[in-house]
């Protein structure tokens, strides 16, 4: 899971009901990432092709994402394949969601946004992991990385912490001055361990933040 190899944590799998849609953003891409009923997930560029609405903002019937606006339904292919203003209507192949790579792992649901290889197993791959908390942090990604105390160049990593346990952080650029941090905890884990590593996240974002700030403002001077 290396900062180039083209896999993304999106969100944590917990977070992601069948049968629901959410939004995720890649290095400033959007995307709406859903669950179908049979609990596959799917990962698609955020934008209808009928007129661009944000899928993310629609839902989930029959195994199909149906766009909010005029209800056409797309189905795990990305195919068009119901458009209720015309129900008898066999919609053309050529009417299609755009649909990315996705594998779950280590509690999370990645997208290959790039020509990636499959998921690579690694150490994490051999633990359970109980969902702590997803968060937004408005700074950039090295200085996160560097508040979580990960690897130069990795995006997920193992972090052994004092002697409480094993964390999974995994980080997804949002953009160029912002993350999403995904926590988890190594099973079996107390609810006050739980609480703790909830705890530590806010503080991981706390000190990026802080750390960008004094960047902004270091630049705003010179
Ligand atoms: S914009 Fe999505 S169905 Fe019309």
């Amino acid at each position: 899971m290396s900062r180039d190899g083209g896999w993304y944590p999106l969100v944590l799998s917990a977070d992601l009901e069948p049968c629901t849609v959410v939004g995720s953003v890649v290095h400033g891409r959007e995307l709406a990432v859903w669950r179908d009923g049979q609990g596959q997930a799917h990962v698609w560029d955020d934008r209808c092709p009928h007129r661009g609405m944000r899928l993310s903002l629609g839902f989930v019937r029959e195994g199909a994402l149906a766009c909010l606006y005029h209800g056409w339904r797309f189905g795990a292919d990305g195919r068009c394949v119901h458009i209720p203003a015309h129900p008898d209507l066999s919609p053309p192949g050529t009417i299609r969601a755009a649909p990315l790579r996705v594998a779950e792992g280590h509690g999370l649901v990645w997208a290959s946004v790039q020509d990636a290889g499959p998921l690579p197993g690694d150490e994490a791959a051999k633990e359970t992991w109980l969902p702590v908390r997803s968060l937004r942090i408005e700074a950039p990604w090295d200085d996160v990385a560097r508040a979580i105390g990960m690897p130069d160049g990795h995006r997920a990593g193992v972090l052994d912490r004092d002697v409480e346990g094993r964390v999974l952080a995994a980080l997804l650029p949002v953009g160029a001055g912002a993350c999403m941090l995904h926590v988890q905890a190594a099973a079996p884990a107390e609810v006050e361990r739980l609480h703790d590593l909830a705890d530590w996240a806010q503080d991981v974002r706390a000190r990026a933040e802080e750390r960008a700030g004094q960047v902004f403002l270091a630049g705003s001077v010179a």
